[in-house]
């Protein structure tokens, strides 16, 4: 008698509708042909609860309610209902509608049989369905209905569940407040695993208590940083912050399924394993003495014939040497390098301004003097560099370590920010907040424009802020997509399966499109084929690659960066110093113009730098000569250690280089400068060294680098190809992705692209093009998960 079809009604059904009040009709016809149980007794309970309901609707109490949910929602509190960005159609979702049960290739679903099949199942148990119905309901509903052995979890699965609860929305809202919000509801049946939580006795998870999807993280534990706390410390004590590693079982079931902003529990034994806001690792112990705060070069052990790094860095310009360009790749490598390094680390750095006037100021300036004579900088003292910030509590009677204020995972940090405090500034529910120039979306602009993104070194170069703006559009279209493939997740769950995919489309290219052309024949010797997810190994940035040896790029920068029409036309261009925050560029002209340009310019070998970088950077400044001084003030130990740290013949005396140099003038300049082969600074050493063949780079910074991108791809257990980071399917559809692909779908126009976008193009050959219709892309439909019924 329990399961008559006539008494399938549907005082659910009411529920649903009204709580859809807010959210439109849609939707409706569908829930209406679910299956479910029903029985007379609990056709009493549906129909008091619907008196209730109506009762206070009519007093206008749940125009109240949603009033206040709707203020917490607007001031990013809330997954649901979430204001979309502009130029992307409206489209919110009933609380309803989100599948509580979509557990299908979930990581940890708790296994086949002991699933809810069905996304009401929490709402019939709460109503007695599990005894009245019982057959029916343990076939469908076995969680709910206690069936698991122990299994159900009773937990709140959004940190406003109990204010929720206390407006009454469990009345109210009661299908989607029952699913999500089961223990503030007072909905859980039968053995709930913990009064706090998980099963564990702190309240904290296993994986098997995680049969549902949950998109939120619940940071109320903690206290997690923002890059305001960090900018407060750095203003305030001249160091940076650091966090309590965070418990990772409390919130096991949403870190089994998607990352954090932060970077912690990605590993979850290790919870704070490349995560944001802590110290860079190192590869070697710091140099001498470093740990006094005073530059390490001052105690070096060969300090008496130490060069100023001004006359270092005079050894990477060398105008007279012609640099020939045998690299078939074209300058958006170059581009796509400066992506990523600003996704893996960010050092702090203290305050410029303070170090004008060429004094030390109490160790927080180490500015670069210069000679009277110089024909460039003559006229300055010196080039203020202030040192990068010691993280709170070292440099004292300890080694001073640097702060890296992004995860080190190749994860979005630049577009997502790390932090889950800053979300704000850049996104909107399930996207990123964005602004229409001339029919165009761009991330927002600021007053100077500027692009505000996750990163606020996106300006830095127009051609960075043009990848900004391309990444922000391939996350909006993918969140965009995903709404219409699966219409029942809510804007939270849009969110974070967005940012994974786009996550993964920024490792794949990576690893399948840059790295092969950085590291040449040494890819497969330092990188190699993907072992799989080692959580012994630490994703950590180290010091070295990133103050030092991923500099590499600043080689590859030109003097002059041209703009093509969409026939691969000239229509101008700008010498690299007009594009330092000069986004106006791409704001004014779209992103088309100059990405074209990029992709015709080939590549510059990176052995030496520009005068553009060494002279007019910042207008009047030298990036080698910073980069020089950086390392020293980071610590770093000089070239010949690295040589031996990889394995590499080791340099004992000048003439050892001829092995690695093949440019002898190069090596007796190098002898004038340093007079002593151990003091050569990593960052001059390991630059000039000829290419590895294929590659950009010589075999120590080959041996730096790979050593980094096998860290952060084995240690990363979110890495795309990891198992259970994507099923079969989708890894297939991923693995389709190319720059390419990206440029189509993401650029402003894009009708043609050259099928390997990091290769040079030459507008002469257009059979190199290819339309983007015959470039292949990913098939989401493969993400679409049926609501059980
Ligand atoms: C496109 C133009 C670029 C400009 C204007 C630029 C400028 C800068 C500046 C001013 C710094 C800070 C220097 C310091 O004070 O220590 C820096 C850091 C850095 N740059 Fe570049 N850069 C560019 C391209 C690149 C490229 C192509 C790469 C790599 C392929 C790269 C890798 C790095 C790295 C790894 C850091 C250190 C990041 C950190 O730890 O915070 N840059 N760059």
């Amino acid at each position: 008698m329990d399961d008559q079809p006539s008494h399938r009604i549907h005082i659910s059904d009411m529920l649903i509708l009204l709580s859809r009040r807010r959210q439109g009709e849609e939707g409706v016809s569908r829930v209406r042909q679910k299956e479910k149980p029903s029985s007379l007794h609990t056709m009493a309970r549906r129909r008091q609860l619907f008196l209730v309901l109506l009762a206070l609707s009519i007093t206008g109490f749940i125009d109240h309610v949603n009033a206040e949910a709707n203020e917490i929602e607007s001031s990013g509190e809330s997954p649901a209902h979430m204001p979309d960005s502009e130029g992307i159609e409206s489209d919110e979702k009933s609380k309803s509608e989100e599948s509580a049960d979509a557990t299908e290739g979930a990581p940890g679903g708790g296994g086949e049989k002991c699933k809810d099949r069905h996304d009401l199942c929490k709402f019939w148990s709460s109503i007695g369905e599990c005894g009245t119905n019982k057959e029916w309901m343990e076939d469908h509903c076995p969680v709910s209905c206690d069936v698991c052995n122990g299994t159900m979890t009773c937990i709140d699965r959004h940190r406003l569940c109990n204010f929720w609860a206390a407006i009454r929305e469990c009345e109210t809202n009661a299908v989607w407040m029952l699913s999500n919000c089961a223990r503030s509801c007072k909905a859980c049946k039968g053995k709930s695993i913990s009064s706090h939580g998980g099963s564990r006795a702190d309240g904290g998870f296993r994986e098997e208590d995680c049969t549902f999807v949950t998109t939120h993280e619940d940071t109320s534990h903690r206290k997690t940083i923002s890059i305001n706390d960090v900018r407060n410390s750095n203003a305030n004590f001249n160091c940076a912050p650091t966090q309590q590693p965070p418990n990772c079982n409390r919130n096991l079931c949403y870190h089994l399924r998607f990352r954090t902003f932060d970077g912690t529990c990605n590993n979850l034994k290790e919870s704070m394993a490349g995560s944001a806001f802590t110290a860079l690792m190192r590869l070697k112990a710091a140099a001498l003495r470093q740990w006094t705060q005073r530059p390490d070069f001052l105690f070096h052990p060969v300090e008496t014939i130490f060069s100023g790094c001004f006359a270092a860095s005079s050894l990477l310009f060398l105008p007279a040497v012609r640099i020939q360009i045998p690299h078939h790749s074209n300058a958006l490598l170059m581009q796509w390098g400066q992506f990523i390094a600003h996704d893996m680390a960010k050092t702090t750095m203290l305050n410029n301004q303070e170090c004008a006037a060429c004094t030390s100021n109490q160790g927080r300036c180490f500015s670069v003097f210069l000679s009277r004579s110089d024909p460039t900088f003559g006229r300055f003292m010196c080039l203020p560099v202030a040192r990068s910030t010691p993280v709170c509590g070292t440099g004292i009677s300890n080694f001073r370590e640097q702060y890296n204020e992004n995860t080190a995972y190749i994860d979005g940090s630049m577009i997502y920010g790390s932090s889950d405090r800053d979300q704000f500034l850049f996104r909107q529910g399930a996207f990123l907040k964005t602004k229409l120039v001339n029919s165009r979306v761009f991330p927002p602009i600021d007053k100077n424009n500027n692009v505000v993104a996750g990163d606020d070194r996106a300006n830095i170069f127009v051609g960075l802020a043009a990848l900004h703006t391309l990444f922000l559009r391939q996350h909006n279209r993918i969140a965009a997509t995903l709404q219409r493939v699966n219409p029942h997740w809510d804007q939270e769950r849009i969110f974070h399966e967005s940012r994974k995919i786009l996550g993964a489309i920024l490792q794949r290219i990576t690893y399948t499109e840059y790295l092969p052309r950085v590291l040449g024949d040494e890819f497969e010797r330092r990188i190699g084929a993907y072992p799989g997810y080692d959580n012994q190994t630490d994703p950590a940035v180290a010091n070295e690659f990133t103050s030092c040896a991923f500099r590499f790029g600043h080689g590859m920068i030109q003097e002059f960066y041209p703009f093509l029409n969409e026939r691969f036309q000239h229509v101008g261009g700008i010498p690299f110093n007009e594009g330092m925050f000069k986004s106006q560029h791409i704001i004014n002209n779209g992103i088309d113009p100059l990405l074209r340009g990029l992709i015709t310019l080939p590549a510059k070998m990176p052995q030496r730098l520009t005068p553009a970088v060494t002279e007019r950077i910042f207008g009047n400044s030298d990036l080698g000569s910073i980069n020089i001084q950086r390392g020293r003030d980071h610590g770093v130990p000089p070239y010949t250690k690295w040589r031996k740290f990889c394995g590499l013949p080791e340099v004992k005396d000048f003439s050892d280089l001829n092995s690695t140099m093949s440019n002898k003038v190069i090596i007796d300049n190098l002898k004038v400068i340093y007079k002593h082969v151990d003091a050569i600074d990593m960052y001059v050493g390991s630059l000039l060294e000829d290419p590895v063949r294929d590659s950009l780079v010589g075999p120590t910074l080959g041996c730096i680098i790979g050593e980094q991108f096998k860290r952060t791809r084995n240690g990363d257990r979110f890495f795309y190809e990891n198992e259970k980071v994507f099923n079969g399917e989708q890894l297939r559809q991923i693995k389709k992705i190319t720059m390419a692909r990206v440029l189509c779908d993401a650029g402003d126009h894009f009708a043609f692209v050259p099928r390997k976008a990091f290769n040079v193009f030459k507008p002469t050959s257009s059979a190199d093009l290819l339309r983007c219709d015959e470039i292949p892309d990913i098939d989401y439909n493969v993400w679409k998960e049926e609501l059980a019924i």
